[in-house]
């Protein structure tokens, strides 16, 4: 055989042992989240309830298998979360990503796991328009439509005679200026009256013009559309000028981080969530359970929703087994990642969030939604969600 032949045969066996990649045991499952910048606020509960997840998960695993998490950390920046997405693609060989922790994030990174039919189950992702990014695309984490309007209807219980309200919001930030159109026009629905509307960036640190507007309107009620870090900053500085009405905090406010950041000015925020640690399933007792034994508090809705996620892709794999009728390890890597996608829509998962599933488009159903109240300790450091009726 000549040389330039025999190189060819070689190439070509070469090219189709990548193509018919196997997926290897311990299944590789990618999380994407922040673990640096201020967004780690909310990443750092990711990985720690993504990780009480994958050990309750693998007490039996995938039929026997386990499932190991690979993470790699986005960053709180668009550049951050491609790279990682990236990596745990090509390098990795994931079966399939938990993140990026931002939808500011995702509307970036998820079409290129999209584009290379990677499935991706967002743990946080909140704007409107996630699942829509593409057939790949999901989330556990409800969109601000369904979450946000319960946080305003315990503001009108709490007080009756709210009538003018200031709405803040994070303009740099995808998934704050969607939950802020939300809270608009749940406002107006309410027949109540927007008197300011501020904007600010998710780097401000300094909120002096804001709060003065939201003093000079008089309002009863100001509402804040952020990240943990500039969000509770901003609350801090609404208090420290003299405000006294009630706050509304969005989905930036569902982390315990945000604790040391806003201090014993946190105390009395609103915050509408998608989890409670008082759900009354055998998974959520589990999550709690473990949580608790660890960092003696309760866990939050970034942590919940992080085990919920690698949930998913957990059962989604046994699913994937049960409808090929092979282990995941005899399959090609691709087959894996494109039946764990149809496998993610089809049927419910008893999660920490309560029974969920994913429609067609990959958007979650969930039934149960709360709203808690912020009380903080004595010690103006740590405080818990106290959940109001
Ligand atoms: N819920 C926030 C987002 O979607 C973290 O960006």
């Amino acid at each position: 055989m000549r040389r330039s032949v025999l190189v060819t045969l070689l190439l070509t066996l070469c090219a189709g042992a990548a193509y018919a990649e196997h997926v290897t045991a311990p299944i590789p499952v990618g999380i994407a989240v922040a673990q640096t910048s201020n967004v780690a606020l909310f990443g750092q509960e990711q990985i720690i309830g993504a990780k009480i997840a994958e050990k309750y998960f693998n007490k039996s695993g995938v039929n026997g298998t386990p499932i190991k998490l690979v993470s790699q950390d986005t960053g709180g920046d668009e550049a951050g979360a491609i790279n990682a997405f990236q990596n745990l693609i090509n390098q990795e060989k994931v079966v399939g990503i938990v993140g990026p922790t931002l939808s500011q994030q995702a509307f970036s990174a998820d079409p290129i796991a999209n584009r290379l039919k990677v499935p991706v189950v967002g743990p946080s992702n909140t704007a409107k328009g996630i699942p829509q990014i593409g057939e790949y695309i999901g989330r556990v984490s409800a969109p601000v439509a369904k979450v946000a309007p319960f946080a305003l209807k315990q503001a009108l219980k709490q007080n009756p005679k709210i009538k003018k309200v200031a709405v803040l919001y994070a303009q740099n930030d995808a998934f704050s200026a969607s939950e802020t159109v939300t809270f608009q026009e749940t406002v107006k629905s309410m027949k109540l009256e927007i008197v300011t509307l501020q904007k600010f960036m998710t780097t401000d640190t300094d909120f002096t013009t804001q709060a003065t507007a939201v003093l000079g309107a008089n309002v009863d009620l100001a509402i804040v559309s952020g990240l943990a870090a500039d969000g509770g900053n901003l609350v801090k500085q609404l208090r420290q000028l003299g405000y006294k009405g009630i706050i509304i905090g969005g989905n930036g406010f569902n982390t315990a981080n945000l604790f040391p950041v806003c201090g014993k000015n946190c105390d009395g925020i609103l915050v509408a969530q998608a989890y409670s640690p008082e759900a009354n399933n055998p998974v959520n007792k589990a999550f709690v359970d473990e949580y608790r034994r660890t960092y003696k508090k309760d866990p939050s809705q970034f942590s919940a929703q992080a085990f919920a996620a690698v949930q998913v892709f957990g059962e989604g794999l046994r699913r994937v087994e049960a409808a090929t009728k092979k282990k995941i390890t005899q399959l090609e890597l691709s087959v894996v990642r494109t039946e764990l996608n149809k496998a993610l829509r089809s049927g419910s998962f008893v999660t920490p969030l309560g029974e969920i599933s994913l429609d067609n488009e990959g958007e979650i159903n969930q039934k149960t939604f709360y709203v808690s109240q912020i009380k903080m300790d004595a010690n103006g450091k740590s405080g818990k969600f106290v959940i109001v009726k």
